[in-house]
């Protein structure tokens, strides 16, 4: 057993979010805007780089990785990263490989994904009218996505499906997407649009609380806490009525950092200590100015003790510009 890392706060550090690519097949309204300059190859780490620095963070405690984008699986040659991250799994290191997607590739990958050790995957669908998915992402194909799914809950992975709350957009459909989530024996999590980067919506006209959600849903359907948790930040109840769970994540209304436990890095190195502050420390030259990880690790311990106490994310008419300049498909949420 390593001893995790621990924070100002007293906080375990212990899952570890990267963002292998910071492009996308689709461009979510809420993420990004539509003409987005992406980084430079140059820039981006190697695979071979990627697993040096997912295993200095699994040296350092870290027991669950979660690969994010933009999309992971439109990075060339993904799965040999996700199949050598693999071996921490047979070694007991790791408790748990995930990923978050689009899940616009998912029907050519979910096999080799099962097959390398990973379990639960969460997919984004916001919506489940084929013309408003393809408003939502601009050019996404719902039927791809739909695929996706099938080939998944084939491979026997489990998921987990993601929808952000967005008003006048889909919240008419929140009660679909839990019909269909449970109906499909999958969870579900809403999430409240969180304010990163600048893009052509003005967040406070989509932003939809889900404190306002729940109570909505509270008129027909009965929900129960539970305590079920996953090491992310949704908060979980029982829908009586279909059996499923359905989970909110509510970094506006019901801020969970103070359990925070998580940290995350960028295709480039970069190492974000909290989704909701602009500092971060960069990764890549101690990484690659020598082939020991004395530096590198050096540079996690030192960022890790300046891991902010929260975010500073604020949606209301006195706060129009971004909290955080950035994009999420930067640090893949
Ligand atoms: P599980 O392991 O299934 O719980 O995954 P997760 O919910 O942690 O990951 P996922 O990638 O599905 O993220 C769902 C949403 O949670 C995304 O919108 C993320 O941006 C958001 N999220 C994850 N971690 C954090 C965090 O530390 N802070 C904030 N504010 N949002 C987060
Ligand atoms: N606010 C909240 N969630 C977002 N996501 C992308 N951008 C935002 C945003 N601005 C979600 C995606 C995906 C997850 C990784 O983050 O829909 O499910
Ligand atoms: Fe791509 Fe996900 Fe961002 Fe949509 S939310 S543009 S699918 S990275």
């Amino acid at each position: 057993e390593t001893t995790p890392m621990v924070d100002p706060f007293g906080r375990s550090i212990t899952y570890l979010r990267v963002s292998v690519t910071d492009r996308c097949d689709f461009r979510c309204v809420y993420c990004m805007a539509e003409d987005m300059t992406f980084l430079p190859k140059r820039d981006v780490l190697s695979l071979e780089e990627l697993d040096r620095l997912c295993s200095a963070f699994i040296a350092k405690g870290v027991r669950r990785l979660r690969l994010t984008g933009g999309e992971p699986l439109v990075r060339r040659n993904i799965m040999s990263l996700v199949r050598s991250l693999g071996r921490h799994l047979d070694s007991g290191y790791l408790d748990e490989l995930t990923l978050t997607t689009n899940g616009s590739q998912l029907s050519r990958f979910a096999g080799e994904l099962a097959d390398a050790g990973v379990r639960r995957i969460n997919v984004s669908i916001d919506t489940l009218d084929p013309a408003r998915f393809r408003q939502i992402t601009r050019w996404g194909d719902l039927d791809k996505v739909m695929a996706g799914l099938d080939a998944a809950q084939a491979a026997g992975l489990k998921v987990k499906l993601n929808a952000v709350a967005l008003k006048g957009v889909n919240e008419n459909e929140i009660d679909d997407l839990i019909r269909f989530a449970h109906g499909r024996g999958m969870d579900l999590t809403l999430i409240e649009t969180m304010p990163l980067g600048e893009i052509e919506l003005d967040r406070t006209e989509q932003y939809l609380p889900l404190s306002t959600v729940r109570s909505r849903l509270e008129e027909h359907w009965t929900l129960k806490d539970i305590p079920y948790k996953t090491g992310g930040p949704a908060r979980y109840v029982e829908v009586a009525e279909t059996g499923g769970r359905l989970g909110f994540i509510t970094p506006l209304t019901h801020n969970f950092c103070e359990s925070c436990n998580r940290v995350r890095v960028t295709c480039t190195g970069t190492l974000f200590m909290c989704l909701g502050q602009e500092d971060a420390t960069d990764l890549r030259a101690p990484l690659r100015a020598s082939e020991s990880d004395a530096l590198l690790s050096a540079a996690i311990d030192e960022a890790i003790g300046r891991k902010p106490k929260g975010h500073d994310f604020v949606i209301d008419r006195d706060h129009r510009r971004p909290a955080v300049a950035r994009h999420m498909s930067m640090t893949g949420g």
